[in-house]
């Protein structure tokens, strides 16, 4: 049997006709791309990129933008070329491994990124109840090992834990964020951003921004490496190609230009956090360092907004991440490569509803009992490597379908793509080496289950012959 069994590309472009409606602008796109991408990165690890960078956190997220934006030109010409949903498991027409390989790497970025984010929503949640003097038992709110607000060691995160489960609720149910509740959203995060820009400017001490790099260019690298998580999410927009209007110039253009709005947010953002608070004290406030910037600063009303912009917002992220995890678990059952039970529809909720609540309860339970750090790092790296296997294709397929109709074309190949690779791996090599050894541990798992359960199931082989 052989593992570099591919799909024809020529199979899937053709068999991607669609009957779902074509209705996305790139305004929609761009909607689509921020819904996805301001979450817990910016209202939460901005916080331990601060202690690892001080001032230098806004060169960190420029940083993880650069490598984002080469992969994004990579994943721009993919979404043109090959215009199905599934994300970039979908992409990989390069040999069935790789595409294994990315669709397992995926569910780090997805399912653990559910679980990231439901412990910074945590973070948030008690913030806004602690305005209102509602304190939940510290040792429900935090992971196990950790130590809480209250001075106590965590046992288990149970906001973070339920709110999972409700967004799986509405997942499982059928519940799709429609896009005017999405737009809402959006518009609800950039608003608290800017509202946090407008007031905290006026608390900015230039003292507290000198020395820029109290660690170095490495501090800036480690935390680029953290902060990274911040912009994951553009690559979910590239899933909607099918309801997009005029995909090859929409896409494109929707990615770059959510990623370019989030990367000046970000970049503004740091720099004032770390200019009115002296970075070290972040120690204090990892939990919501966007909204005790403003206690700090004595705007404990204002603070609270932004705890319920932050809440609001961190729930669309999670649900479009678990809706993102149950996408692509379809897409590889469908192809043999893992158990029919992930393509299983209800019939009732027009869902893959089991799948939904495995993905779910898992996602829920690692909120409740990883710490932050721990889970963004193999979201972090999970992403990372399949960026750098989506660059490599985009590399592979001009030289093996080079008369393949790309209505965009990456610039610069194969500097483009060779940039992404170099970008992604630095950042990989700036994670913790436990981290590489968690990844390694993950991916020795898929290994095992491709090589005893997808290869001997794999569909791919009679779609392309
Ligand atoms: N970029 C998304 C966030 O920061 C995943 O929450």
């Amino acid at each position: 049997m052989n593992i570099l069994q591919k799909k024809d590309i020529y199979s899937v472009v053709k068999i991607s006709d669609t009957k779902l409606q074509k209705s996305l602008t790139t305004f929609d796109l761009t909607m689509l791309g921020i819904g996805a991408i301001i979450g817990t990165g910016i209202f939460v690890l901005t916080g331990t990129g601060a202690l690892k960078a001080g001032p230098g956190l806004m060169f960190a997220f420029i940083l993880a933008a650069l490598a984002c934006l080469f992969a994004a030109l990579c994943y721009a010409e993919f979404a043109s070329m090959v215009p199905i949903a599934g994300s970039a498991y979908t992409y990989t027409t390069i040999g069935e491994i790789f595409a294994f390989i990315i669709g397992w790497d995926l569910a780090l970025e997805y399912m653990l990124g559910v679980s990231t984010v439901s412990v910074g929503w945590s973070g948030y949640f008690q913030s806004f109840l602690a305005g209102f003097g509602i304190h939940i038992p510290a040792k429900l709110t935090a992971a196990p090992g950790l130590m809480t607000t209250g001075h106590v060691e965590g046992v288990f995160n149970l906001p973070a834990f339920l709110i999972v489960m409700l967004i799986t609720f509405l997942i499982a149910m059928g519940i799709k964020e429609t896009k005017r509740v999405n737009n809402i959203m959006v518009i609800v995060k950039i608003a608290v951003v800017v509202l946090f820009i407008c007031v905290a400017i006026f608390y900015v001490k230039p003292d507290n921004l000198a020395p820029v790099l109290p660690y170095g260019f490495s501090g800036v690298f480690t935390a680029a490496a953290t902060v990274f998580f911040a912009f994951i999410g553009f690559d979910a927009v590239s899933s909607s190609t099918e309801e997009t209007i005029n995909p090859a110039k929409t896409m494109p253009k929707g990615i770059i230009i959510s990623l370019a709005i989030c990367t000046v947010l970000y970049v503004i953002v740091s720099l004032i956090m770390t200019g009115v608070v002296p970075f070290k004290m972040f120690s204090h406030y990892e939990d919501h360092p966007v909204s005790a910037v403003l206690k700090y600063s004595g705007q404990n009303w204002i603070s609270g907004i932004i705890d319920i912009g932050a809440i609001l917002g961190m729930t669309t992220v999670m649900l479009v991440m678990l809706y993102g995890q149950t996408r692509v678990t379809y897409a590889m059952s469908k192809d043999g490569l893992m158990p029919g039970i992930f393509s299983k529809v209800s019939s009732k909720t027009d869902t893959p509803f089991i799948s939904t609540w495995i993905f779910g309860l898992i996602s829920a339970l690692l909120g409740g009992f990883v710490s932050i750090e721990t889970l963004s790092e193999m979201v972090n790296i999970g992403t990372l490597s399949a960026f750098i296997l989506v660059a490599i294709a985009i590399i592979v397929l001009r030289k093996k379908s080079p008369d393949l109709e790309r209505k965009f074309k990456c610039p610069a190949v194969p500097i483009i793509p060779i940039a992404a690779v170099i970008f992604c791996l630095f950042l990989i090599l700036n994670l913790n080496p436990v981290t590489w050894v968690r990844f390694g541990i993950w991916l020795f798992i898929g290994l095992v289950v491709y090589f005893t359960y997808s290869q001997k199931r794999s569909t791919i082989k009679n779609k392309t012959s």
